[in-house]
């Protein structure tokens, strides 16, 4: 008899702002994964958090049924609940960007229902979507990033003043404030004076409780160089080579990132044009930002480099990792892979190993005496 076919099911969509980004990469991975060795089953969420499956998912993605529609009865909350449920699943891809997908809520979801999951687990996903928390591990790993200062909603709120003079007495203009907690440049402003950072302050603090102000690297005039690495393992990542990204505007913002088209649009460049010592610490930075962060399975990490000058050394600090990075064939972090020697079909088999293989190591964890 065949040895049955590993059901994966490909989870997309979701109640966060990149709703619309997550169905581009969910469209991608669904139309190059090895249909002869998965069986795979379509996950929709809407964005009013429904879950759909099968051929209501395919209508979320826009596309007519293309599978035979497997159906599991979306038992995954209910194995969350109930240990005898069986989920008809034996690995789920999510492919969900941003809040409520790659911060950890969900990855707590597929841990109660103990379900094999790509990607990082509870704290690595919050870690690397908290800006605030990820830039105490990098602290405390010992790389560098640029001076911040984190501030809560309700400071800015009480003492708008004092929250001015805490950022000016630590940082000098430019300077970004991005809500902690979010993704794809939304509510992120690039501040040059005091007259327009109420505003960017005011914009951060509607989307987050927790601000963070960070000075801007290369300073006043400067467009630092945007450097990618996509790391992909678990107890033993593995780097990429290096990619950069040249953003269409001012800074790499929503607009830069998905709206651009054409000879507007935001390039990228594999390998970006780095000296061999430069591009070997990035990549090695990118393992220890990896592992600061407790990732699995894959994050893209990012780094921010500010050029020589006269008299100053060229600079390169640690920007953030991303536990669920674009995944449309033509993203950065497949596109790394690819240009690295892995291949989109393959890079979706090695996430799956991943997968597994994280969910029979934790298999060994006792959880009470
Ligand atoms: N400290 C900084 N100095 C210079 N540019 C920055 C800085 N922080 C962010 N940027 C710009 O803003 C973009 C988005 O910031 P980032 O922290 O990566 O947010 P997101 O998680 O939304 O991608 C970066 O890709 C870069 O173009
Ligand atoms: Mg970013």
């Amino acid at each position: 008899m065949a040895k049955k076919k590993l059901r994966v099911g490909i989870l997309f969509g979701g109640k966060s702002g990149e709703h619309e980004i997550s169905l581009r990469s969910a469209r991608s991975i669904l139309a190059a994964i090895n249909r002869k060795k998965y069986d795979v089953v379509e996950l929709g969420i809407t964005r009013e958090g429904r879950w759909l499956q099968s051929r209501e998912a395919l209508q979320l993605l826009g596309e007519s049924a293309v599978s035979a529609g497997n159906d599991t009865g979306l038992s995954i909350a209910a194995a969350a609940a109930e240990p005898t449920v069986d989920t008809g699943i034996d690995v789920v891809f999510p492919v969900l960007h941003g809040t409520f997908g790659e911060d950890g809520t969900i990855q707590g979801l597929f841990e109660l229902a103990d379900i094999a999951y790509v990607g990082s687990g509870v704290l690595g996903s919050a870690a690397g979507m908290d800006k605030d928390a990820m830039k105490r591990m990098f602290v405390a790993a010992g790389l560098p990033l640029t001076p911040h200062v984190t501030l809560l909603r309700s400071q800015w709120k009480s003492d708008p003043k004092k929250v001015t003079r805490t950022i000016e007495k630590a940082l000098q203009y430019p300077v970004f404030v991005k809500p902690a907690n979010l993704g794809s440049s939304v509510g992120i402003s690039k501040v040059k004076s005091r007259k327009d950072l109420a505003a960017a302050m005011d914009l951060a603090a509607s989307f987050d409780r927790k601000i963070v102000v960070e000075q801007s690297v290369g300073g006043p005039g400067v467009k630092p160089r945007e450097l990618e690495v996509a790391v992909l393992g678990n107890d033993e990542p593995e780097a990429s080579i290096v990619g950069e990204i040249v953003p269409a505007k001012e800074f790499y913002d929503y607009e830069a990132k998905y709206e651009l088209n054409g000879a507007d649009e935001s390039v990228s460049i594999i390998p970006a044009k780095l000296t061999a010592a430069e591009s070997n610490k990035i990549r090695k930075m990118a393992i220890q930002a990896f592992r600061a962060c407790d990732c699995a399975g894959l994050a893209r990490v990012d780094f921010l480099m500010a050029p020589a000058t006269k008299g100053k050394p060229a600079e390169i600090v640690l920007n953030e990792v991303n536990t669920l990075p674009g995944f449309t064939s033509i993203s950065m972090y497949p596109k790394l892979w690819a240009a690295s020697g892995l291949s989109y079909p393959k890079l979706i088999d090695r996430l799956i190993e991943l997968a597994l293989e994280r969910h029979r190591e934790k298999q060994q964890t006792q959880f009470s005496r």
